[in-house]
């Protein structure tokens, strides 16, 4: 059977983990897709760059706008991130081009989601984006297929690796007798590949809420709303403020919620204490954890790791399995005109 040849556009740890993935499963991936899915260009910033692993028998290529047109790709895979600039020009251009596109940018979805997933559906082509949220958990397709059938009210969770890391290690460090520094373990999460190029994103919340407005719009139906979500990270966490939380009997836990009610859309981004009975009380390092309550389903927990190489690779593959099998919906569940603007519920932030 005829190959899907893709191009991947961003090196880094997503996109090294995806070229290792393609390389090791290549023959299950064959199976499971129907047939071969085949690595045909690449492209990033620096071609000299050493990445620790074998590029030589792929096509490096410096303009990928050339991409775009060239026939003998059959989809595109953006892993560059940023919500303007390369990433979403070259992803107008493809859709306008009508090549499948999938990508784990979820900054670009949050700010951008709804003008793309509509030149995907004039182009009658694939936008995937299954790990943009919760890295290796399948929550885009579980709620976009999976809970399909369903209202749901509420959806919550644990949505940033880095900062989930940061707070069960600093909560392990202080069990232990030995607490450590907020920045100390930021720079392990950053050298195990969880944090955003600017870790910013993470430590105040951003990343969080950009995945917290992609599951909303995903869960209610609603157009994306990324600027209506309050935003507290947990760059004031201190360690002191952990051990109290646990003398309490809580965790600290950064939590995404998002609730569509009569008031409108609700949707907080905030450092919580979750009681030690509650499952998010228990997810921890860089695992994340989405709940969506339906009114047929009842309540569904994904638990997951939610950043890294592997695990976002995983994401990544899994959507290139769907553009194989020319398998694709809606990228919002439903047609982009069919999605509604729910309000802002007044949440008395200030
Ligand atoms: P990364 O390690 O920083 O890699 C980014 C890659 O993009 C690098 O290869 C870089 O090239 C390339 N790049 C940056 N700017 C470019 C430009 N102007 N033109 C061409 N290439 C450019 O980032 P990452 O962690 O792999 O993340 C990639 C995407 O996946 C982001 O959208 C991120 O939010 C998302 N994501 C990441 C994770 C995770 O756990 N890391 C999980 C889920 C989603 P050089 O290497 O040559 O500098
Ligand atoms: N920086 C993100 C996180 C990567 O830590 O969760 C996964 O989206």
């Amino acid at each position: 059977p005829k190959p899907l040849r893709v191009a991947i556009v961003g090196l880094g740890t997503v996109g090294g983990g995806v070229i290792r993935l393609l390389e090791t499963n290549a023959a299950l991936l064959a199976r499971r897709s129907g047939r071969p899915i085949e690595v045909v260009a690449i492209s990033a910033r620096d071609r000299a760059k050493d990445r620790g692993i074998d590029l030589s028998s792929y096509e490096w290529v410096d303009d990928m706008t050339r991409l775009v047109t060239r026939s003998d790709v059959d989809a595109v895979v953006e892993l560059i991130g940023g919500s303007d600039g390369p990433a979403l020009t070259l992803a107008r251009q493809c859709l306008a081009a009508g090549k499948p596109f999938v990508t784990a940018n979820k900054a670009m979805i949050a700010h951008h989601g709804l003008s793309l997933a509509a030149a995907a559906e004039r182009a009658g082509v694939a936008l995937k984006y299954e790990a943009a949220v919760a890295g290796g958990i399948p929550v885009i397709k579980g709620l976009r297929e999976g809970a399909a059938a369903n209202e749901i009210s509420r959806v919550y969770g644990i949505l940033n690796g880095t900062c989930n890391y940061i707070l069960t290690t600093m909560e392990k460090a202080k069990d232990a007798g030995q607490p450590r520094d907020f920045a100390d373990v930021l720079k392990d999460a950053q050298a195990l590949g969880y944090a955003e190029a600017d870790p910013s994103f993470d430590i105040d919340g951003v990343d969080a809420a950009h995945k917290l407005s992609i599951l909303a719009s995903l869960s209610f139906g609603t157009q994306l709303a990324f600027d209506h979500v309050d935003i507290t990270g947990i760059r004031h966490v201190i360690a002191a403020d952990i051990a109290e939380a646990a003398a309490l009997g809580y965790r600290i836990r950064l939590v995404g919620m998002a609730e569509n009610g009569p008031d409108g859309l609700f949707q907080r981004v905030h450092p919580m204490l979750v009681p030690l009975n509650h499952p998010l009380a228990h997810v921890d390092g860089s695992l994340n954890a989405v709940v969506a309550e339906g009114n047929f389903v009842g309540r569904l927990f994904f638990q997951g790791a939610g950043a890294g190489d592997g695990p976002t690779a995983s994401a990544v593959v899994a959507d290139l399995i769907d553009v194989a099998r020319d398998e694709y919906g809606d990228a919002f569940a439903m047609p982009v005109a069919s999605l509604i603007a729910a309000p802002k519920a007044d949440t008395g932030a200030r």
